[in-house]
């Protein structure tokens, strides 16, 4: 299967972007890339030095800008983007002219046991990061279903389940 158009995956940190997008890649022969690796290679800097140094609103302005440069390009590949991307109106616009977009929606239960020894994530580097893991995704549900073509419940699916689902999806 050949992707005609750009194939974006979205989701709250811990959802299985990253690694549904690897496998993905493998499975489709085409290459995957992730929005907050190209801005870390860009910045010369992990994303939590760039939070801590510019703040997230200067983080939030490089998405924008790296969308914005997807959109212009003639050619599809499999992305996926920050948990925060499709908070942005602007951002969701984007992402919708951007190409298909899956969303992969999970529980705070399962965020937070997938990254409670994590510490690349500075938004949940706090005292009660579970409740922060609630509270977030609540104000981004609406955002995420927004912009999604695609909506696939991870929970109770390992990444072999959710290319099945997603491949199922694609075809109807
Ligand atoms: C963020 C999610 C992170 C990263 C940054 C902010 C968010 O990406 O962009 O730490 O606001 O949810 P992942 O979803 O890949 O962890």
């Amino acid at each position: 299967m050949k992707l005609l158009k750009n194939l974006i995956l979205i989701g709250f940190m811990g959802s299985g972007k990253t690694s549904v997008g690897l496998k993905l890649s493998y499975r489709l022969q085409t290459p995957v890339e992730d929005t907050d690796k190209l801005i870390e290679q860009r910045e010369g800097r992990t994303i939590s030095e760039i939070f801590a140094r510019e703040g997230e609103e200067y983080f939030r302005e490089a998405e924008t800008a790296l969308l914005k440069e997807i959109k212009e390009r003639t050619y599809a590949r499999i992305i996926s983007v920050g948990g925060g991307t499709p908070v942005r109106p602007q951002n969701r616009e984007l992402l919708k002219q951007c190409g298909t977009v899956v969303y992969l929606r999970v529980r705070p239960e399962t965020v937070y046991e997938r990254l409670k020894n994590d510490t690349t994530r500075p938004l949940l580097q706090c005292e009660d990061p579970l409740n922060k893991i609630k509270t977030l995704l609540e104000a981004r549900k609406d955002a995420y279903e927004e912009c999604a073509d695609i909506v696939i419940d991870v929970d109770e699916c390992n990444t072999d389940q959710i290319i099945n689902i997603l491949a199922d999806r694609l075809n109807r």
